[in-house]
């Protein structure tokens, strides 16, 4: 089958009429993916995006292709579309999360433009999931995703499903329209390096609509793993007369296993803890409507920079583009249908639902990445009969994987194999989990938690440092929670990046700042808690900035250090103070690479400073952490202990004064420069300075310097961060920045945003030619940064 784009060269009317299939009237010129509205980051309407809108494109059919079969396939449109052709209507699709497929061959005319015209409703008022009752993230809408037109012979494949019962083991099922014109099916493997590692035929005689459980073996065989993602690459051919290729379907797989078991999750029979984060689709000002190379930098983001080795992919199915990274990568997904805590009662609504549990088995079961299938609408309460069918359908269209749906109550009637539990129990001083034997009626199911935190403690970039802190500790208290008992498979926190979400929900300005990124995906101090969790690279993140005028009482309080290195070295000024080593605090010593808490800023400089004796040191330096800790409210044990330090050791309250002044810091003396080393088999591998200073630069994040045009347009993603002299993000510092573009680029979103907690971002966008871009950034505090871009066009 040939796939052609035909993404580019769209019309587009926000408000549909008949007029669209007159030619005469002109709309907006559009690339697809395309969002039906842009919007602002803050206090974006959802109202806005609702519409029943238009969109309408020529296609030109070769009179050469007569005789063939024509396919238009939509990789997501949100929510409802109408196609026409030729100002005929030919099929409808519900559901704004899955692709859909119609065939065309009937309805072309050869030789001439062919008028294509897509309805999109993007209201929310549909009678489909996710709608019916309010929603914590906007749907957004329009065609935002690819679209192709599709070319093939009259017999054709429409499906293979790969199945990997056993290391070597393929087992197969290929379904095939027409096959009385075959002659042969051939089946190749190939690895990693195009080598043909199994080579199968099915000769005519053997040969119908539906080719079950075929078997193919490959020796040798390197399974797909976490860490080593190895993916084959199968081809089948159907041929018909003389050798004649009539299709060929192609897919890339990976020899894995994957169950839950009672006690956890296994891939490959080796337990793993699934440490993950739920991601939507969504993107500042487009919406949904990001090409691959966006869907590819979450998918990259996740595993190298939040070193997390599962995502959710809440509440819907997600571009094929990112899950494909996925398997490339070795990131584990849970997916599941598109819906939000509402049941709709009525079969029409529900019917959708089934559809979707279907699409979303049949487009994206040969993905080795996806572990779970979702069969629940996200929170929502029992139904029995709903979810019975839920699970059937998606048991019969895929008996490798187990079936699960997210929840947010306690020993609900489990239909499924794995009981996914919401748990938003922890508060900051208790547990980090309830017991599992509350939540889940069966203990010998699989357990995972499906979301945690989000919004219990709501962080924006720009709240003060004992807030992003406060956010990043309670992260690390569930995951040790989830680390310490052995039979939870893992969980995902709530979540990846801040969201849009209604009126309902949200911190008024209509986002859920529950992300450990931003919307720019730039990363809150939570971020550090899972990037240090991970060994890929090397991580030293320090909890505050230690300004005392940042805290009332000029009392910095607790202190961590985030990182995945074997120790810390810590220095005031050019002053050794003390080596951290990690996994001293007990409340997260189930964790891979536990935070480090630093309380203890004196070290020996004390006793080599004032020549005290080591025992009369560490009394008076006990006294002086824990006035710098708790400031007035210091614990009564410390008042007495205080009273005991000073008559013991005759220490007057102007000396004590005077030590804390010197070895801590108060007003009026002068701020001390911290210095922290990350340690790794005996080296420094990262460095953290942190030092009063106004010496801003910007340090800017390019996702890509190369624009491709090929399916479709190409984005780069701009990360910005205001930093200061040593690289620490200046948090306070909510500065005006300005973007502009020249050359063959156009930019995304606003040309002046701001750098709220000093972080923002903006995207660039080739506009359909080869050539060179520029663009400048700047601010009234930092020299300007100019950034180039080539764009490639393919042919
Ligand atoms: C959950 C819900 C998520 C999100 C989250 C916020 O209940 O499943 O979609 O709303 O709360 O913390």
């Amino acid at each position: 089958m040939k796939k052609i784009s035909i993404c580019n060269e769209w019309e587009f009317t926000e408000i549909y009429s008949d007029n669209i299939f007159n030619k005469e009237n002109t709309y907006e010129s559009i690339r697809i993916p395309h969002t039906c509205k842009e919007l602002p980051v803050h206090y974006a309407d959802e109202k806005s995006y609702q519409m029943i809108c238009g969109y309408r494109k020529n296609i030109f059919i070769d009179k050469e292709l007569e005789g063939k079969r024509l396919f238009l396939k939509f990789d997501g449109v949100g929510h409802i579309a109408d196609i026409y052709l030729n100002s005929e209507y030919i099929y409808t699709h519900k559901s704004g999360y899955t692709a859909f497929e119609v065939e065309i061959t009937d309805k072309v005319v050869y030789g001439k433009d062919n008028q294509l015209v897509v309805r999109v409703d993007s209201t929310e008022s549909s009678n489909i999931p996710p709608f019916g009752n309010v929603i914590d993230y906007m749907t957004y809408g329009g065609i935002y995703r690819e679209v192709w037109l599709e070319i093939s012979d009259t017999s054709r494949i429409t499906d293979v499903f790969v199945k990997t019962p056993n290391k070597g083991k393929v087992d197969l099922d290929i379904s095939i329209e027409n096959p009385n014109f075959i002659d042969s099916i051939v089946i190749d493997i190939l690895d990693k390096e195009q080598k043909n590692v199994c080579k199968k035929i099915i000769h005519k005689e053997k040969i119908k609509s539906k080719l079950n459980n075929l078997l193919c073996e490959v020796n040798e065989v390197n399974i797909w793993t976490i860490e080593n993602p190895y993916l084959y690459t199968m081809e089948v051919n159907i041929k018909g007369i003389e050798e004649k290729v009539l299709d060929t379907y192609t897919v890339k797989f990976g020899f894995r296993q994957v169950e839950f078991k009672k006690d956890g999750f296994y891939l490959n029979g080796n337990k793993v803890k699934i440490r993950g984060l739920n991601r939507h689709q969504s993107y500042p000002y487009l919406g949904y409507a990001m090409p691959k190379s966006m869907q590819i930098m979450d998918a990259d983001i996740l595993k190298y920079e939040l070193q997390v080795n599962a995502v959710r992919t809440s509440h819907y199915p997600q571009s094929q583009y990112f899950i494909d990274r996925c398997d490339e990568i070795g990131l584990l997904v849970f997916t599941e249908i598109p819906g939000w805590q509402h049941i709709e009662n009525n079969e029409e609504w529900k019917n959708v639902a089934y559809d979707s549990v279907k699409e979303m088995i049949l487009q994206y079961r040969n993905h080795p990445s996806i572990i779970l299938w979702g069969v629940r609408i996200n929170e929502s309460k029992d139904d029995d009969e709903f979810y019975k069918k839920t699970n059937a359908i998606a048991h019969e269209l895929d008996n490798t994987r187990q079936t699960s749906g997210v929840r947010y109550l306690w020993r609900s009637n489990l239909l499924e194999d794995v009981y996914s539990f919401n748990d938003f129990s922890h508060t900051g001083n208790n547990k980090g989990l309830l017991p599992r034997k509350l939540i889940s009626p069966n203990k010998n199911k699989g357990y995972l938690i499906s979301e945690f935190n989000g919004h219990m403690y709501p962080t924006k970039t720009c709240d003060d440092a004992a807030h992003r802190l406060n956010q990043a500790i309670r992260h690390a208290n569930v995951l040790n929670s989830i680390y310490e008992r052995e039979d939870i498979a893992g969980g995902f926190g709530w979540c990846m990046f801040d969201y849009q979400t209604h009126g309902d929900f949200g911190s008024g300005d209509r986002i859920c700042y529950h992300g450990v990124m931003d919307m720019f995906r730039n990363p809150k101090l939570a971020a550090y808690v899972y990037a240090s969790s991970g060994d890929i690279k090397d991580v030293l993140a320090v909890g505050s900035d230690m300004h005392i005028g940042d805290y009332p009482g000029g009392n910095v309080g607790d202190n961590y250090i985030f990182t995945n290195s074997d120790s810390v070295r810590f220095y005031k000024g050019d002053t050794f103070i003390k080596e951290f080593i990690p996994g001293k605090d007990k409340r997260w010593s189930s964790l891979p690479h536990p935070p480090i808490s630093i309380f203890d800023t004196i070290g020996e400089a004390l006793e080599n400073g004032e020549g005290y004796s080591h025992k009369k040191s560490e009394a008076i330096k006990d006294c002086l952490l824990a006035i710098q800790r708790y400031g007035t409210n210091i614990p009564v044990k410390y008042i007495l202990k205080a009273l005991w330090v000073t008559i013991r050791h005759c220490l007057s309250p102007w000396k004590a004064y005077n030590l804390y002044n010197k070895y801590i810091e108060n007003w009026g003396t002068s701020a001390p420069i911290y210095r922290f080393e990350a340690i790794k088999n005996g080296k420094v591998v990262a460095e953290v300075i942190k030092e009063s200073n106004a010496n801003l630069s910007l340090d800017i994040d390019v996702s890509s310097n190369i624009l491709k045009e090929s399916e479709t347009y190409d984005i780069a993603a701009i990360r910005v961060r205001v930093v200061d002299k040593n690289n620490n993000i200046a948090s306070y510092c909510q500065l005006s920045i300005n973007f502009e573009v020249e050359g063959d680029i156009e930019l995304v979103g606003p040309s002046y945003v701001c750098a709220e907690g000093g972080m923002c971002g903006c995207y660039i966008k080739s506009i359909g030619k080869s050539g060179k871009g520029i663009l400048k950034i700047k601010s009234e505090q930092t020299q300007e940064i100019i950034i180039e871009f080539s764009i490639k066009k393919e042919v």
